[in-house]
């Protein structure tokens, strides 16, 4: 019997929550900056401490790895991500990273052997905010390839993705670079439910069953910057005026005649951006999730058909552009009931659930079985700094990873 040690798990979020700490109680620790090259370099510190292998690939990706009996076979992987929001909580990543490591750390306490190996990942870039796409690192590992694009990115800070993956594998000099992707068996993520069913009906776990949608744009209306005093209706070509009706309107059509659809718009900003000019370009993002790929599309459209129409009017130019498709998944059915049989085992109440937010695991579950232990965070807050898991919570998820991942490893 693996014994999960709840007053570690808790000491280590405490101890990577101190690392980017915001004023609010949250974490900035976005991808592939300092914070994140610290986390990084405690988790390395961390598994070198306890004999584990740690290497990395060409994405950073970070990996530690606990060795089974038949050492060669294709390792179980277990994991999250340790990016965070600019104002993100202390759990979103981190509780599955840390839970992935505590599960190593007490198999390791009780001298179990499993059968294949373990290995943990922290996966680059799962957040997505400071560079899109989100889930870079996953993506590159399900598809053994990382896009040359990726290279030309730059960040919403000016940061040059090159130099700041190169500086972020530089400085983990302990961590061997190996080449990219590898056979695995499967691969559970333990991950807060960052919605508020779970808390809601008092229930520990969810098994997840698939992720929905998401779909990003990037738009740009472009209209002419003139003198906020003087230029009247006839002469005007105001971006703004065009981007702001549209989205009015967009508001008004999407969510609310379709429970399943999100649409949000989380970054608008308007240039030269001067109190008494009319802006000559405005830009924004827009999110959109829904759980079934044809309305994912059907939304788009009416997106960028409003856009359209409203820059039209005001005689502006639009630019858009699809900066991440991640269409709806399902998780392996044979893995879930392995979680099923593990919280059976534990008499964790448990219930079957689809994820809201996006996740790593999405991706891993195109070249390897996949799914998702979700744990209840409090009133449902996350991308917030004042997300927040309970220790018995999170000590529940943890106690539900190590026993699936026991069975797993070893069945
Ligand atoms: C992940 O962070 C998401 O936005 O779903
Ligand atoms: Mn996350
Ligand atoms: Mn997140
Ligand atoms: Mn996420």
């Amino acid at each position: 019997m693996v014994e999960i040690n709840g007053s570690r798990l808790d000491a280590r979020l405490d101890q990577f929550a101190a690392i980017g700490a915001t004023p609010k109680g949250g974490v900035n620790r976005q991808a592939l900056t300092e914070g994140d090259r610290q986390a990084r370099r405690l988790l390395t510190k961390l598994a070198l401490a306890r004999g584990f292998d740690v290497f990395q690939d060409q994405v950073a990706n970070l990996f530690i790895r606990r060795r089974g009996r038949y050492d060669d076979l294709p390792p179980l992987m277990m994991g999250s991500h340790l990016d965070s929001q600019p104002t993100g909580g202390r759990f979103d990543g981190a509780l599955g990273t840390l839970s992935a490591f505590e599960v190593l750390e007490s198999l390791e306490d009780a001298g179990v052997e499993t059968e294949r190996p373990i290995v943990l990942v922290s996966w680059t870039n799962e957040e997505g905010c400071r560079f899109a796409p989100g889930c870079m690192g996953s993506m590159a590992f399900s598809n053994g390839t990382i896009p040359n694009e990726w290279y030309d990115k730059r960040a919403t800070d000016g940061a040059s993705f090159a130099s700041e993956l190169k500086s972020t594998i530089e400085s983990l000099p302990e961590a061997r670079v190996k080449a990219l992707a590898f056979p695995i068996s499967a691969y559970v993520e333990v991950h807060i439910e960052q919605g508020p069913s779970l808390e809601a009906e008092g229930i520990p776990v969810g098994v997840v069953t698939g992720i929905q949608g998401t779909r990003w744009l990037q738009i740009a209306v472009k209209g002419q910057t003139a003198h906020a005093g003087t230029t009247g209706l006839a002469y005007r070509r105001d971006p703004l005026w065009a981007l702001t009706s549209a989205l009015s309107q967009l508001y008004q059509n999407i969510m609310p005649p379709d429970p399943d659809a999100r649409f949000t718009v989380g970054r608008i900003s308007a240039s030269p951006g001067s109190v008494n000019a009319i802006p000559d370009e405005v830009t924004c993002t827009v999110d959109i999730r829904h759980p079934k790929l044809e309305r994912l599309d059907e939304i788009e459209k009416e997106v960028i058909s409003a856009i359209n129409c409203a820059a039209d009017r005001q005689h502006c130019a639009v630019d858009i552009s699809r900066t991440f498709d991640m269409p709806p998944c399902t998780f392996d059915q044979n893995l879930q009931e392995v979680i099923i049989a593990a919280a059976g085992q534990l008499d964790l109440e448990w219930k079957a659930m689809l994820s809201g937010a996006f996740h790593d695991a999405l991706f891993v579950n195109r070249v390897a079985p996949a799914s998702m232990i979700f744990v209840p965070c409090h009133k449902g807050l996350s991308h917030n700094e004042a997300e927040y898991v309970e220790p018995l919570n999170a000590l529940a998820g943890c106690q539900l990873l190590a026993k699936a991942a026991t069975m797993m490893a070893t069945g």
